[in-house]
């Protein structure tokens, strides 16, 4: 790129003095309306319980899911992530509560598409919430099988659609499934359902906290590193977003997301599609916990979604989404 100008005719600084002028200037911004947040469901009747690992964020039984729903409607965050908190006496090693027509997401699903039609849900499609090994497939012969966890991945899948879901997320990194889910959607008439593919999911170590959210943590043996990208690889990330893309993904999501923003700047510039951010647990507790400590103020979150917008997302899945909108309002 050619430099236009030079010091002492060309003062950068001109068009940074004040804040109406940065503001005029500004080349980014973000609002309501880039914001995903991410819920956690847990069993029970009149339940909303702290998250140890997760400061600031709460699990909340079906009942109570109003409480937050409110507060995404007034905030007008278009849409919510659902994850299930799955008892222990109901996990097994194939993950069969996931097809159980009561389960967590159903019965939320039932309830926001009937108390708060306005709000898009999306839903995680993978077994880990379910399995007592923690992990996103059925194990057979020592490995996660690929083919067979699709199977039940599609079950999953139109089992959510039935039940309300606007976006089918398939976050288990199996090859093949989002053209296979993708068929059985259209032959089952849910030809609107969108499908929001986790097409780029590392194995990072970010997601401790939200695996101890769902209480998959301790049950984890090994890692996930068979099916989820490796972190030293780019690449890699065009072959799964092509395919994806070939096999029916309206969106892909790239994750985690702070760690991996030349990766959302690439994909972006390269297939001009809708790229969803998703900014980790990992991620939140380290700026929440340093805002707790006074070591970094609030506009740090500000600053965090705005690298976002900035490499290319449309939209970013954050912890913070409603903290963040209270604060755009103040500032407006
Ligand atoms: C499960 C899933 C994970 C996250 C979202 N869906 C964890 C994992 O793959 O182990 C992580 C989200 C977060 O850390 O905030 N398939």
């Amino acid at each position: 790129m050619k430099i236009i100008g030079s010091y002492p005719k060309t003062r950068l600084r001109r068009l940074r003095q004040s804040k109406w002028i940065r503001n005029l200037m500004s080349e980014n911004s973000i609002s309501n309306n880039d914001l995903i947040l991410p819920i956690f469901v847990r069993e029970g009747k009149n339940k909303v319980e702290n998250i140890k690992s997760m400061p600031g964020i709460k699990r909340y039984s079906v009942d109570k899911l109003p409480l937050i729903l409110k507060q995404v409607q007034i905030y007008k965050i278009p849409m919510v992530a659902l994850f299930p908190f799955t008892p222990d006496n109901k996990k097994n090693n194939k993950g069969t509560e996931a097809l159980n027509r009561n389960n967590l997401i159903c019965k939320s699903l039932k309830l926001i598409k009937k108390k708060f039609p306005g709000i898009g849900v999306m839903c995680d499609v993978a077994l880990d919430p379910y399995t007592s090994h923690g992990h996103d497939g059925v194990i057979i012969n020592n490995e996660i099988d690929n083919d067979e966890t699709i199977k039940i991945l599609t079950k999953q899948a139109l089992l959510q659609a039935k039940m309300g879901c606007d976006v089918i997320a398939p976050s288990d990194m199996m090859d093949g499934r989002v053209g296979i889910i993708r068929s059985a959607l259209d032959k089952a008439n849910f030809k609107n359902v969108c499908i929001l593919s986790y097409a780029v999911k590392y194995a990072s170590n970010f997601y401790g906290p939200f695996r101890d959210a769902i209480g998959s943590k301790s049950k984890l043996k090994k890692n996930k590193k068979s099916y989820q990208m490796d972190y030293r690889n780019s690449m890699e990330a065009f072959r799964e977003v092509a395919l994806d893309l070939k096999e029916g993904a309206d969106m892909v999501m790239v994750k985690p997301g702070m760690m991996y923003l030349d990766i959302i700047d690439k994909i972006k510039s390269n297939f001009k599609i809708p790229v969803i951010a998703y900014q980790v647990s990992g991620e939140y507790i380290l700026i929440k916990n340093a805002i707790q400590n006074n070591f970094l103020t609030k506009d740090a979150i500000i600053e965090s979604i705005i690298s976002f917008k900035r490499a290319g997302a449309s939209a970013i899945v954050t912890y913070f989404a409603i903290e963040i909108v209270k604060r755009l309002k103040k500032f407006n």
